[in-house]
């Protein structure tokens, strides 16, 4: 009875510190109290604490600290989400998974969410570490219709969207590598790999991929990868709630996706950038075909093109690719 789970979760949710009577899930789910009293017992099992208190209710006070279908439904609903879940325990890609439902005709805006993927894969065909370990996999499928020339900035404007998201949602510091690494302190706390599908002149299918550590066990991780990255849990000191931070990220992506195709991108994006541009007056050694370029960055342009003032005084565009920071600005100089 998965929907009747969502509709309990939601009641818990909502009560917050205060308890829900037996009774009201009853009326409301149209079951015996014993009824809804199996149910909780079940949610139990599957890692909820539900306090029950004789003549009170019951109250939620732990959540399950890996991702829950149902309980991302039921943050999803009260936030009154328009995207359709498609949640999978294992899958070899979330983002190829989107590809296969876009093929299909499948409703848009949808996410598609793993606990794991035997495949994930990286920009520059890198593979990306995807164990069932609290991390979020996440892709998500559009259909923008748009120009191509047009969807220049739409991984720039989601990564600073999520960036925001980070900072002013959940309280943590993050800034946006360019073109659309999330880091903190240096290291990467989320990837974004975003596909497109292009028809002539449009954009036809557009999948949105973001790998974002949440309440990984770094102790898991391989080596070269825990030189290098963080987790949410890890700058918070604490673990935190998964499935409620996976829906709000649903709704900053699909806010984000929207706010992109009407144009108010354009009003906000060099804002945003301004407060979460990580490579800010580092000295950063970039590439332009087989050229390599060191240089000052100092900002993006209206393309998203990176900005390197080189020493000669001159301004060189970075289009593509990836650059890497020197740690002291003699690093990249000769
Ligand atoms: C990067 O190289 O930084 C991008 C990593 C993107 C990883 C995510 S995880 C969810 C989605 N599915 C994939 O296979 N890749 C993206």
């Amino acid at each position: 009875m998965p929907e009747t789970d969502v509709v309990i979760l939601k009641a818990l949710i909502e009560a917050r510190t205060s308890f829900v009577s037996e009774n009201t899930l009853a009326v409301e789910l149209g079951i015996s109290r014993v009824g809804v009293w199996a149910r909780l017992e079940k949610l139990r099992q599957t890692g909820f604490v539900v306090e029950a208190v004789r003549h009170r209710g019951y109250r939620l006070i732990g959540e399950p600290p890996t991702l829950n279908e149902d309980l991302i439904k039921a943050y999803l609903e009260l936030g009154r989400s328009s995207v359709g879940l498609i949640f999978r325990d294992e899958v070899d890609s979330t983002n190829t998974e989107a590809e296969r439902q876009l093929a299909d005709g499948h409703l848009i805006p949808f996410a598609v969410i793993a606990r794991r993927q035997t495949k994930g894969r990286g920009r520059m065909g890198r593979p990306w570490h995807s164990e069932d370990d609290g991390n979020l996999y996440s892709s998500f499928g559009f259909r923008p219709q748009m120009p191509p020339a047009q969807m220049q900035m739409i991984t720039l404007w989601m990564g600073l969207c999520i960036c925001n998201f980070i900072n002013l949602g959940l309280g943590l510091p993050a800034m946006v590598k360019w073109p659309n690494d999330i880091v903190s302190g240096g290291r990467k706390l989320s990837g974004i790999l975003a596909e497109a599908r292009v028809d002539a002149d449009r954009t036809r299918d557009l999948i949105f991929g973001i790998g974002l550590n949440v309440n990984s066990h770094m102790e898991t991780w391989p080596p070269d990868m825990t030189a290098v990255a963080t987790s949410l849990a890890s700058l918070n000191k604490n673990p935190l709630k998964i499935n409620q931070v996976t829906a709000e990220l649903i709704q900053t992506v699909n806010n984000a996706y929207e706010r992109y195709i009407s144009g108010e991108y354009k009003k906000e994006i060099f804002d945003l950038w301004t407060r979460y541009d990580a490579l800010k007056g580092h000295v950063v050694k970039g590439s332009k075909g087989k050229e390599i370029i060191v240089g000052k960055a100092d900002g993006i342009d209206e393309h998203g093109n990176l900005l390197l003032l080189l020493e000669n005084g001159q301004v060189q565009k970075i289009h593509a690719g990836e650059v890497s920071i020197g740690t002291r600005p003699e690093t990249f100089a000769s």
